[in-house]
C-alpha cells in the first residue's frame, strides 16, 4: 500500500469522513497494483461508504469492476431494476456473481422483474442467456414475451433464439415479435437467417411500392409519419433529444437530403453509407463479435459504438479479426414493415426536420 493511503488513514481531524473517504477512493483508483482482497478493514470500510453513498456513478462502476466487489451484487441488481436498462450494471452483475447472482436478482426482483430482464438482455454472455431462455419456454406467458424481447438485446441472445426458431422450439406467439426485432439487426447473417426461418409477419399490406420518381410526387401527414419514426427509427437515430445515438442524427435531416434521397436512404441504405459510419464486425479473443462502426481508432485501444448506443472499447491486443461489413448497419427490410402511405408520411416527416 502506497505511503500516501496509510498517510490517509492516520487521524486527520482536518478532514471530514466523507472527503477522506473520497481521497482513499481516487487514491486507491491510481494505484497501479492495489489488491483490494487483501486490503486493510479500515481501507475496505471507506470503500463500502463511499459505494453506498454513489450507487451508479462512474466511480461507483469503476470500483466495483476493478475490485470485484462481492458485496455490491444486490445494488447492482437494483442498478439493473431500474426504469431504463443498465447494462453496465447488469454487465458487472454477472461478471462477478455469475449465475447465482442472476438467480438471486430474480428472484428478488419484485415487480422490477421485467426492467431487469430488459437488462440482463443486453448482455452478451451464454450465462444470462441461458437463463433468459429458461422464462422463455416457461409457463408465464408475460415473462416469456418479456424474456424474448430481452434476448434480442444482444448477439448471443439474438443467435440463440435464432437456433430455437430453427429447431422449431421457439413458440408460435412469440415468432412475430421476433421476427421483427430480429430482421432489424445490424448484423447481415443474422437477418439472412430470419429470411429463412422467420419470415417477415408483414410486409404490411403487401404492396409493392411505386417507383421513385412517382413517389416523390405524393404528399404525406408529418404527424402520423412522426409515429413512424417513433416505431422503426428511434431505436438508432436521435431528432434533437429525442432517440437513441447510433446512426447519424437526424435532427436537420430536411436541410441535408432532399425528398429523393430520403426515400433512397431509407429503401435502400445500401445504396450510400455515410462517411464513418461504415460497419465492422469485430472477433475478440474471448469470443465476442462486435458489430457496429469504429468510433475510435487507437493503436492500443478500438472503440466501437454497437446498436443501442453504447460504446465498447477492446484492447487492439486483443483483436483477433476485423473485417467491413458488406453492407450499411442499417437494415434495408425497414420498409417492409410499413404500408405505401406509412412510408409517405415518414419522409414527410424528415422534410419539416430543419435547422
Ligand atoms: C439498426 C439501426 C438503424 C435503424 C433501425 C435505422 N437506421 Fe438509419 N442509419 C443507421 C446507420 C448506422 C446509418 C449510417 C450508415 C449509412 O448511411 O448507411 C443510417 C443512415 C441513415 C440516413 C442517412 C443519414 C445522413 O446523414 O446521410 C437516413 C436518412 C436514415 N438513416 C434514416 C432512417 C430512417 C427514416 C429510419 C426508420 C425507418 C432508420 N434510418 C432506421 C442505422 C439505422
Amino acid at each position: 500500500m502506497g505511503i500516501f493511503l496509510a498517510a490517509l488513514l492516520a487521524p486527520a481531524p482536518l478532514l471530514a469522513d466523507e472527503a477522506r473517504d473520497k481521497l482513499i477512493v481516487e487514491t486507491v483508483l491510481k494505484l497501479e497494483n492495489f489488491n483490494y482482497q487483501s486490503a486493510s478493514e479500515k481501507v475496505k470500510a471507506a470503500i463500502g461508504r463511499y459505494l453506498a453513498r454513489t450507487p451508479g456513478s462512474e466511480e461507483y462502476f469503476q470500483l466495483v469492476e476493478k475490485f470485484r466487489v462481492e458485496t455490491e451484487l444486490s445494488s447492482l441488481a437494483k442498478l439493473a431494476s431500474g426504469d431504463k436498462a443498465n447494462p453496465r450494471a447488469a454487465g458487472l452483475l454477472v461478471s462477478i456473481g455469475g449465475e447465482p447472482a442472476i438467480k438471486t436478482a430474480l428472484a428478488d426482483a419484485g415487480p422490477r422483474r421485467s426492467r431487469l430482464l430488459m437488462s440482463l438482455g443486453t448482455v452478451n454472455d451464454p450465462r444470462p442467456v441461458a437463463s433468459l431462455v429458461s422464462l422463455l419456454t416457461g409457463r408465464d406467458p408475460v415473462e416469456s414475451r418479456a424474456s424474448a424481447k430481452a434476448l434480442t438485446g444482444s448477439p448471443a441472445g439474438q443467435l440463440r433464439l435464432l437456433e430455437l426458431a430453427e429447431e422449431g422450439s421457439l413458440p408460435d406467439k412469440l415468432k412475430p415479435g421476433v421476427s421483427m426485432a430480429l430482421s432489424s439487426s445490424v448484423d447481415p447473417a443474422i437477418r439472412a437467417r430470419v429470411a429463412k426461418v422467420l419470415p417477415s409477419p408483414a410486409s404490411l399490406g403487401g404492396e409493392s411500392l411505386p417507383p421513385l420518381a412517382d413517389l416523390v410526387k405524393l404528399s404525406g401527414d408529418p404527424e402520423k409519419g412522426q409515429l413512424v419514426y417513433m416505431r422503426a427509427c428511434f431505436t438508432c437515430h436521435k431528432v434533437g433529444e429525442k432517440g437513441i445515438d447510433f446512426g447519424p442524427a437526424l435532427t436537420e435531416i430536411g436541410d441535408k437530403l432532399a425528398r429523393e434521397a430520403l426515400y433512397t436512404a431509407i429503401i435502400d441504405p445500401n445504396e450510400a453509407i455515410s462517411f464513418g459510419y461504415e460497419g465492422v464486425s469485430i472477433e475478440v479473443e474471448d469470443g465476442r463479435k462486435l458489430i457496429g462502426y469504429v468510433a475510435s481508432d487507437g493503436e492500443r485501444e478500438v472503440g466501437v459504438k454497437v446498436p443501442g448506443g453504447a460504446l465498447v472499447t477492446v484492447k487492439a491486443s486483443e483483436i483477433k479479426g476485423r473485417d467491413a461489413l458488406p453492407v450499411s448497419l442499417m437494415p434495408a427490410t425497414l420498409v417492409s414493415t410499413m404500408s405505401r402511405d406509412e412510408l409517405v408520411n415518414l419522409v414527410e416527416y424528415l422534410i419539416t426536420l430543419k435547422k
